[in-house]
């Protein structure tokens, strides 16, 4: 199976240490989302998606269902590449679309879960003996100039993962990814839309508390790698809407007042009882602000397409 790693397990120990030590001991204490996906998280990600609360996977699926081929017909894509790809479920429709239009050679999916990226690389090589596919293990925002060269590569970033970056961290990130592509070369955005909160706050915290686990696993991950003892049990899942951002919030919140020892960082880690720790925001775009952020980028978007809703966008862009 063909998978690059530019990132190992002592890069990824090294990064969690430091995310630990700078997240734990801030004031209020936080911890980037991306350490949520070990292969039990990334299994909990794919449980989530087929939660009756949580709307966003199936209706992004079904844009591309019916848009896939407009897309292929637009792009003319030879490689596609993809960001965050967990499973690739959903992409499998833009392949289709792609081999059916006859420019596709190559697909390129870059996770920085290894295990979610290997059982899909596996998978899809099997369904698509024509292509080659070589799977990224990276960090889409340090790695994207390990991406191949080309010419005429449409990168697909789905699932509104983009809203797991904060502003700042959006802008860095989408001005990297068009310093890496040529001009006229595409990116597929898919993003979650500002709605009515009693849609929004149970597709982050459903009946069935597979969103709970998948929050809570962030500290069974700390656990794990780092010789803590969280009492993973005594974290509340919380996910609240802040208005002021346009944005959920996941955090997890201290049921009792306790200390944490963090065994290889040799740090202790007091929290006081109702305490909370922020693991995650899911920012909601509205289409006008979305443009105006892939503009400053230097992207200019070329199609919109929306569900009947209007919960979920996709922007087809063109880098120039
Ligand atoms: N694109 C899929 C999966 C979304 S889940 C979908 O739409 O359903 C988010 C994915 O992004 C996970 O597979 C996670 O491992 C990956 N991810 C999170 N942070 C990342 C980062 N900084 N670099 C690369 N991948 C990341
Ligand atoms: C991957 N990402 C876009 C998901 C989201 O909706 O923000 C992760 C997630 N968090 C809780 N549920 C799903």
């Amino acid at each position: 199976m063909l998978l690059d790693r530019h990132l190992d397990d002592d890069d990824l120990a090294r990064e969690l240490r430091a995310d630990v030590r700078a997240g734990l001991t801030a004031d209020p204490r936080w911890m980037p989302p991306k350490w949520f996906y070990d292969a039990r998280g990334s299994e909990l990600f794919e449980d989530i998606t087929r939660l009756p609360e949580y709307y966003p996977t199936r209706t992004e699926r079904a844009l591309l269902e019916t848009h896939a081929a407009a897309i292929a017909r637009i792009t003319e894509a030879k490689t596609l590449v993809e960001l965050g790809s967990g499973s690739s479920e959903k992409t499998r429709l833009l392949l289709d679309a792609l081999v059916a239009r006859g420019t596709l050679g190559a697909f390129v999916p870059l996770d920085v879960s290894g295990s979610a990226l290997a059982a899909a690389v596996e998978s899809l090589t099997a369904a698509y003996p024509g292509l080659g596919i070589r799977g990224v293990v990276g960090d889409m925002t340090r790695h994207l100039r390990h991406l191949p060269e080309g010419d005429n590569r449409l990168v697909a970033f789905l699932g509104s993962t983009i809203g797991n970056l904060v502003p700042a961290e959006r802008a860095t990130f989408l001005s990297s990814l068009r310093s890496v592509l040529h001009e006229g070369e595409w990116l597929l955005l898919g993003a979650d839309l500002v709605k009515d909160p009693a849609v929004l706050v149970p597709a982050y915290d459903d009946a069935a508390g597979v969103t709970a686990e998948f929050n809570r696993n962030v500290l069974h991950v700390i656990n794990r790698e780092l010789a803590a003892d969280f009492d993973v049990a005594a974290f509340e899942h919380v996910a609240v809407w802040e208005p002021r951002h346009e944005w959920i919030e996941m955090r997890l919140r201290s049921s009792r007042d306790q200390v944490v020892h963090i065994g290889d960082l040799e740090l202790d880690v007091p929290f006081a009882a109702g305490e909370e720790m922020r693991t995650e925001i899911s920012a909601k775009f509205r289409r006008d602000g979305l443009t105006a952020e892939l503009a400053a980028a230097g992207f200019t978007a070329r199609h919109w397409w929306t569900d009947p809703n209007d919960w979920f966008g996709i922007t087809l862009a063109q880098a120039g």
